[in-house]
């Protein structure tokens, strides 16, 4: 069998994110041991204080190295010392508009039904997976200011959808929904009814859909589909968002699946080098506290697993977590439920016992 090697980036980032991400490196650590493959890890210290003390935010040479490697792990950036979005911008719009990450999927999976804060809702109702796209909308950055601070002022940031855009990241939500054949449908989110931009969205789901006749189609606005996730979280099996609304969505999806402790993110090309990381931010105010649940990255890097085609590793991580969160040794995954590296701990140890399939 052929050696499975592989090499990573790793940005730990500001605030929470290197705490979270050495917990992250301890769990892959050890499933690369238990199942046999080895890596190597490239640490970049783009962030914050590396900022304070060069000014360098996201180098173009980083770009082009990171290329020739497998995937990233990202922990988070953002920090209160620096304007807000400045380094968001840079560093996460960068890598993500850089490497043309154009997916970003977000799997909204409840482990255990404590977690839920919704009356009655178990695991089999919360289990549904947004596929938003990463790289248009009101992200690109056009627009601007003019005339600021004056009674005058007009601000302007223009969305922006493109027809290759909408088309693939539709067409990745569709082979997407047939795969995973659970209900083997797709629900797209959109505005249409008041945005005439996403007209374009409308017509390219139903021209790429008609490729799809196996998987059904369904459709509701942003606004209905938050009330239908609240109130009917089952009828959701996978759904194709644009930039904005899907960046909003899953926040309220991250809840539904136990908090911002634990939900973690892809950002996709697919072939291509991606970017895994916990869809929290930099959480300042807890930094170097060991409170955080490292929860989140460690799904992070089970998405990276299983993108790379380590499904026997990913299955494993997924298994470890889902068992010490229904035992309830991990009680929650709030801020100070657990110390962060006990729960490192903890999964690492469950790794070696739990079962996984051949
Ligand atoms: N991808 C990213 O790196 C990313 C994402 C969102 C926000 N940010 C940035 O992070 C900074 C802080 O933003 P914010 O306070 O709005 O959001 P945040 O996600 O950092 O924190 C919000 C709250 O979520 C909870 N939380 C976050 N991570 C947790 C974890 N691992 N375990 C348990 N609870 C957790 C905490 O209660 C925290 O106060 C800002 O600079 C923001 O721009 C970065």
């Amino acid at each position: 069998m052929a050696q499975r090697h592989y090499a990573f980036a790793v940005l730990p980032g500001d605030g929470i994110g290197p705490e979270v991400v050495a917990e992250g490196i301890k769990v892959l650590d050890r499933v690369a041991k238990l199942e046999g493959f080895t890596y190597e890890t490239t640490r970049y210290p783009f962030g914050a204080e590396h900022y304070l003390k060069t000014r360098e935010t996201l180098p173009e040479s980083v770009l082009a190295e990171v290329k020739g490697m497998n995937a990233i792990l990202l922990g988070a950036i953002g920090d209160p010392r620096i304007e807000v979005g400045f380094l968001e911008r840079a560093i996460i719009s960068g890598l993500r508009f850089g490497l043309d990450l154009y997916v970003n999927l977000r799997p909204v999976k409840l482990y255990a039904e404590h977690l839920c804060p919704l009356k009655d809702k178990t695991p089999e109702d919360v289990d549904m997976i947004f596929v938003r796209e990463n790289t248009e909308d009101v992200y690109t950055g056009i627009g601007g200011i003019f005339k600021k601070g004056t009674p005058d002022e007009v601000a302007i940031q223009e969305m922006i959808f493109t027809r290759k855009g909408t088309e693939r990241v539709i067409r990745y939500a569709f082979d997407l929904a047939r795969r995973r054949a659970k209900q083997k449908k797709l629900l797209m989110i959109d505005k249409a009814n008041a945005i005439r931009a996403m007209d374009l969205w409308t017509r390219t789901f139903d021209e790429v859909g008609a490729e799809y006749p196996d998987v059904t189609r369904d459709h509701a606005y942003i606004d209905a589909a938050c009330m239908w996730m609240v109130k009917n979280p089952e009828w959701f099996d996978v759904a194709v968002v644009a930039n904005m609304f899907g960046d909003i969505i899953t926040d309220l999806g991250a809840m539904l699946q136990g908090g911002m402790g634990a939900a973690a993110s892809g950002n996709i090309h697919p072939g291509q080098v991606s970017m895994f990381e916990p869809i929290h931010g930099s959480a300042p105010k807890y930094a170097g506290k060991n409170v955080s649940s490292p929860v989140a990255t460690v799904m992070a890097v089970q998405m990276m697993l299983d993108y790379l085609g380590e499904a026997r590793a990913a299955q494993r991580v997924e298994a470890a977590v889902m068992e010490l969160v229904r035992t309830k040794r991990i009680p929650s995954l709030t801020t100070g439920a657990l110390p962060t590296d006990e729960t490192g701990d903890l999964i690492c140890e469950t790794l070696e016992t739990v079962a996984v399939g051949a």
